[in-house]
C-alpha cells in the first residue's frame, strides 16, 4: 500500500545543520509518495530557483504551465553530497598580508564557488598560534611557526560548501611552495616553506575546531548568496 509524507522543504539552504536536520525529514520508505509543501520564503528575489528538484521530480503539463510536485522520492546520491557540506578555517598569514595578496588569495575561495561566512584582520596571540599548531609542538621549527604567525596581523576566514576542505587544501596547493604545482596558491605567490602565504585545515574535524578556536560566537555569518542556484543544481 502507498503511503503519503508532508515534507516541509525551505528554499533557503544556508548550513550544515539546517541541511542535516531537512534530510533526516526525507527517510521514509522508498515507496512513499512526497508531497512538497514549501516554505514560502525569498520569492520576491527572481533569480532564486527553489531546490525542490533535488527531492522529487517536477513534471510540466502540455504547455509547460502545470506543475505537480507528487513524485518520484528524493534521489539518495544528491542527499549523500548535501551531507559533505564542511566548514574549513583559511588565513592568510602575516607574509601574505604584508605583501598585499589579502584581495588576491580571497578571490581564489570566492570564484570557486564557496561561501564566506566569517572574515576579520586580526593580531594573533602567542598562545592562540600555539594551541593553532599545537600538533606540531615536538617539530624543531615549532618556536620559528609562532614567531612567523605572530609576526604581524593575520586575516582569518571561515568558508563553507560541499567538500570545501579538500578543495581548499587543493587551491593551497602543497606546503613546500617550490612543490605546489602552478595555478594554486602557494604554487603561484610563494618561495618557501617558511613563507607559504596561507593556512588550510587538514581535516573537515580540525576545520570546526581552527573556526572555532578563531572566531567568536557571533562573529560569523550564515547566509545564502544569491549565486547560490547558479553554482549548485
Ligand atoms: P598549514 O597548516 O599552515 O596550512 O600548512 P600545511 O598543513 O601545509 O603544513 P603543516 O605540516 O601543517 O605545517 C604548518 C606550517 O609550518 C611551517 N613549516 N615549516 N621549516 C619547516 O620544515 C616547516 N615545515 C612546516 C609552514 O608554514 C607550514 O605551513
Ligand atoms: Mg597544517
Amino acid at each position: 500500500m502507498e503511503s503519503l509524507c508532508i515534507v516541509r522543504a525551505s528554499p533557503c539552504v544556508s548550513s550544515s545543520s539546517s541541511l542535516s536536520s531537512k534530510t533526516s525529514s526525507l527517510s521514509c520508505a522508498p515507496s512513499c509518495r512526497v508531497i512538497l509543501n514549501p516554505i514560502k520564503k525569498h520569492h520576491n528575489l527572481a533569480a532564486f530557483q527553489p531546490a525542490f528538484h533535488l527531492f522529487a521530480s517536477t513534471q510540466s503539463g502540455p504547455h509547460g504551465s502545470k506543475r505537480n510536485h507528487t513524485a518520484r522520492i528524493f534521489l539518495p546520491h544528491l542527499v549523500a553530497s548535501m551531507e559533505e557540506v564542511e566548514e574549513t578555517y583559511i588565513m592568510i598569514k602575516p607574509d601574505g598580508v604584508q605583501r598585499g595578496l589579502v584581495g588576491e588569495i580571497i578571490s581564489r575561495f570566492e570564484k570557486k564557488g564557496f561561501k564566506l561566512t566569517g572574515l576579520k584582520l586580526f593580531q594573533c596571540p602567542k598562545e592562540l598560534a600555539e594551541e593553532h599548531y599545537k600538533d606540531l609542538q615536538s617539530k624543531s621549527f615549532f618556536p620559528k611557526l609562532i614567531d612567523y604567525i605572530t609576526s604581524g596581523p593575520v586575516v582569518c576566514m571561515a568558508w563553507e560548501g560541499i567538500g570545501v576542505v579538500a578543495s581548499a587544501r587543493k587551491l593551497i596547493g602543497a606546503t613546500n611552495p617550490l612543490n605546489a604545482e602552478p595555478g594554486t596558491i602557494r604554487g603561484d605567490l610563494a618561495v618557501q616553506t617558511g613563507r607559504n602565504v596561507v593556512h588550510g585545515s587538514d581535516s573537515p574535524e580540525n576545520g570546526k575546531r581552527e573556526i572555532a578556536l578563531w572566531f567568536k560566537e557571533g562573529e560569523l555569518s550564515s547566509w545564502t548568496p544569491a549565486q547560490q542556484p547558479w553554482l549548485t543544481e
